[in-house]
């Protein structure tokens, strides 16, 4: 079955996140998932046509990570938007943080550490379910550095769209911004 893009019109008016820009990200996402559904549509005709094996398949195998994560990474980050209330530091996912991060602030400080990284892609806070344990995750593009089968938690967005209309070059005060709006309970929600 095909993939729908979801709503998120509901962030408009977010504090510090321009109309203007939330909705050329909308229609950025629109496209990883028009394309996500074409990528999986034509890999399943040229299989049924004994395409496998070409080069032209193996390509646009390669390209499906790519526009999958750029869909599916999207919807992660609009969902851990349009909070308004801090962490609760006592609750589930306060605690874990400074169990392995020494401090809530020490892993804040780390996450905005890696989402200041320069190039673009996104910063992920991961939890790995053998172990447990969070950590901080740079990933490439879309599709490069994904920790095989961690659970992503918090998603940040760094690719230049999602900033630069608002914030020019100043990546920094953008992430300020993103902080001040994150749903924590979403987030805590997605710990296992
Ligand atoms: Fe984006």
């Amino acid at each position: 079955m095909a993939y729908s893009a979801k709503d998120y019109g509901k962030l408009i008016g977010m504090e510090g996140f321009s109309e203007t820009l939330l909705k050329n990200h909308f229609t950025l996402y629109q496209g990883y998932v028009t394309n996500t559904n074409k990528v999986m549509d034509t890999l399943g005709e040229m299989a049924k046509g004994g395409k496998i094996g070409t080069p032209e398949y193996a390509e646009l195998k390669r390209r499906l990570g790519w526009e999958f994560n750029g869909m599916r990474l999207h919807e992660l980050y609009f969902e851990n938007l349009g909070g308004k209330a801090a962490l609760n530091k006592s609750g589930k996912l306060g605690k874990k943080l400074a169990e392995d991060f020494g401090s809530y602030e020490a892993w804040e400080a780390d996450f905005k550490g890696v989402g200041a990284m320069r190039g673009i892609g996104w910063a992920i806070l991961y939890q790995d379910p053998v172990s447990g344990k969070l950590f901080n995750q740079w990933i490439n593009e879309h599709d490069v550095g994904h920790p095989a089968g961690c659970n992503p938690l918090l998603i940040l967005d760094v690719f230049e769209h999602a900033f630069m209309i608002d914030y020019g070059l100043k990546r920094p005060d953008y992430i300020a911004a993103f902080f001040k709006n994150i749903k924590w309970e979403a987030v805590e929600g997605r710990l296992k």
